[in-house]
Parts: C-alpha cells; sequence; structure tokens
C-alpha cells in the first residue's frame, strides 16, 4: 500500500480515526502503525475512563473494535502484574505504554522436537512512556510485565485480526496451553462475571 505522510494524531480519538483509515486497506505496513501509535502523545484524560484495574491481575479493556479488522484496548498492570509466556494467534500485536513502564522479554518457539525443553530468551527491553514495540509470532513468545513494586503501568495495545485465544508456555518446559482471552471492561463498563475463569494472566 502508499505510506502516506504521517499525520500526527492530536488525540486518542484522531489516533482511531486514523487506525481505521490504515486498516480499510487490505495490506498494512507495520512501520506506519508502529510510528502512528508512537506519535500520539498520551493523555491521561482521554483514556483514564477505560483504564480499570484490578487488585490481582492485569486487566484488558475494550477501546474499539477496528471495524472488524482490530481490537484496540487499554491493558492495566498493577506493582508486580505480568503475563504468562504466550503467542499471538498469527496477529500482529503492537504495544504501547500510555503510563509507567513495562518489561518485555522475547523468547524462542520451543523445538517442537523437544519434549521437555526451558525456552530460551532472545533479550529483555524495558519500555518507557509513548514508546511503541511490536511482534509477531515470526518473531518469537514475548512475557510482559510491570516489575515496579510503586507504580502500575498502562498500554495501549493493538491487535490484528482480533483473535479470542491464543497459547500460553510453560518456560521451563516449553509446554503449551490454549487459553482464552477475556476483557475486563468494554468501551468502559464491566463485563459480566463469568463463571469460568480466564487463564491468559494467571
Ligand atoms: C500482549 O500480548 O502484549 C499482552 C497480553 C494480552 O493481550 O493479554
Amino acid at each position: 500500500m502508499n505510506q502516506t505522510q504521517l499525520q500526527v494524531p492530536e488525540t486518542l480519538s484522531d489516533l482511531i480515526k486514523q487506525l481505521h483509515e490504515i486498516f480499510a486497506n487490505d495490506k498494512i505496513s507495520v512501520d506506519e502503525v508502529h510510528a502512528l501509535m508512537e506519535s500520539y502523545k498520551s493523555n491521561p484524560a482521554e483514556w483514564t475512563k477505560f483504564a480499570k484495574f484490578d487488585k490481582y491481575r492485569y486487566t484488558r479493556n475494550l477501546v474499539d473494535e477496528g471495524n472488524g479488522k482490530f481490537n484496540l484496548m487499554i491493558l492495566c498492570w498493577g506493582e508486580g502484574h505480568g503475563s504468562s509466556i504466550h503467542d499471538h494467534s498469527n496477529s500482529h500485536c503492537f504495544l504501547k505504554l500510555l503510563q509507567g513502564q513495562l518489561k518485555e522479554t522475547l523468547f524462542n518457539w520451543p523445538d517442537v522436537k523437544l519434549k521437555n525443553q526451558e525456552l530460551t530468551k532472545q533479550w529483555e527491553k524495558t519500555f518507557h512512556e509513548n514508546q511503541c514495540t511490536y511482534i509477531n509470532d515470526t518473531i518469537g513468545l514475548h512475557r510482559v510485565e510491570n516489575v515496579s513494586h510503586t507504580e502500575s503501568a498502562i498500554s495501549l495495545h493493538l491487535y490484528s485480526p482480533p483473535f479470542v485465544s491464543c497459547h500460553t508456555y510453560d518456560e521451563r518446559t516449553g509446554h503449551k496451553n490454549q487459553v482464552k482471552m477475556t476483557f475486563w471492561t468494554k468501551f468502559g463498563e464491566r463485563t459480566p462475571f463469568e463463571t469460568s475463569t480466564s487463564k491468559e494472566n494467571n
């Protein structure tokens, strides 16, 4: 596709509008989406209504369904909260920091020929407010963590195409489990309580 000149979004609504325009095309440029997400200057007044925390684990809060092309969500990470090591179900994953810091650890895929094999790390990086990182399944698996004991963290994630389940991986054995992804809130409203517990971030 033609990559248009980057127009810096002034608000979260502008960012969402521009994302809709980009994803209306059949092919997207990862660099363009990455640059656009990074160029949005986080303004808490624009996203606080979506940022709902839970005491025990990180929350996933749906912001926009991207005309079925992507899901945009805000993840709220309390002190010490982290995800499992997981894949991305063949989707693009963009992660932008709105507040605080998050550590991303990138792992190699386990070797399918070996039964019990510890996952190997490629790198660990810390991302700061307004920075954006990107992953897909060809790059590897990752874990995202708020390692701070004193500060929460808030991130904006875009997944395209949207997905409802992924696999989590045990670091010591490489064993995988399919898990359902759930939302803590949708469009600022608490989602109905589910009787079966979601395991995506246990
Ligand atoms: C991520 O993949 O960046 C975070 C995990 C999640 O979406 O729950």
